[in-house]
């Protein structure tokens, strides 16, 4: 899925000498990562549990600060941002493995909080939401309770509360972990149909080779490093 024209000095995703570590660091969680990843991109993380890949994924998505290194998105140092709330709401759209939704708000709701207090108005904010549940099979369900859903529709409500602010990059924690397989199949094609058709860049954690080779390029994690990196063409 590399594009022909797409300038490799100038990545879009470039992370140098990641570190992270916990407890004073006796615990390295990342160690050492270097990674580039161009725009538009779709990419496979895959690692035994432990190894840090939903750290990774989460300095990615500025929801945690790294304990060294840098990690720039689109020329901007993230790393160094002072306001990283706001560089994730323009940004970055996250499917968190257990899809985190908000038992007492119906699904419409739900796909907005995104939004909320960023500027963007009322309407346009309505009818976003509206068109993403549409494009992901759950017009009829807008004022439904999450409780009341199949754990596939509750995915994709996640899915589409990720997609509500335009997002340049989709990041996905084991988007499917915990679904049967036919089930996480739509939600994988789902986000594929996204990547392909608005070109946005998609990182998705599995513990699955299959879901992995879906890929473009695959990146193997162990003990907080990069073991391989290779495309799957
Ligand atoms: N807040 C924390 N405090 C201390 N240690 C942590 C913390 N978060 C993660 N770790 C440790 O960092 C390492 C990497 O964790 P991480 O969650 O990134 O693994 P993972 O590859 O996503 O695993 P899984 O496949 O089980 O989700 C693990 O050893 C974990 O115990
Ligand atoms: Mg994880």
């Amino acid at each position: 899925m590399n594009n022909d024209d797409t300038i490799n000095n100038n990545s879009f995703i470039n992370i140098k000498n990641l570190i992270k570590s916990y407890d004073d660091g006796k615990i390295k969680a990342l160690n050492g990562i270097d990674l580039e990843i161009n725009k538009g991109d779709f990419i496979s993380i895959i690692g035994p549990s432990g190894s840090g890949k939903s750290t990774l994924l989460n300095m990615l998505g500025a929801l945690d600060i790294p304990s060294s290194g840098t990690i720039k998105i689109d020329g901007v140092e993230i790393t160094k941002s002072k306001d990283l709330s706001q560089f994730r709401s323009k940004k970055i759209g996250f499917v968190f493995q257990l899809h985190n939704l908000i038992p007492n708000l119906t699904v419409f709701e739900n796909v907005q909080i995104p939004l909320i207090g960023t500027g963007v108005s009322e309407d346009e904010i309505e009818k976003r939401a509206k068109n993403l549940l549409e494009s992901v099979g759950l017009g009829d369900k807008l004022e439904q309770m999450p409780t009341k859903l199949s754990g596939g529709q509750r995915q994709r409500v996640a899915i589409a509360r990720a997609l509500v602010n335009n997002p340049s990059i989709i990041l996905a924690d084991e988007p499917t972990g915990s679904l049967d397989s036919k089930t996480g199949d739509i939600i994988l094609n789902v986000l594929e149909k996204i990547h392909e058709e608005n070109n946005v860049t998609l990182i998705i954690v599995t513990h699955e080779q299959y879901v992995a080779n879906m890929a473009d390029r695959t990146i193997k994690i162990r003990d907080g490093k990069i073991m391989e990196d290779c495309s799957n063409n």
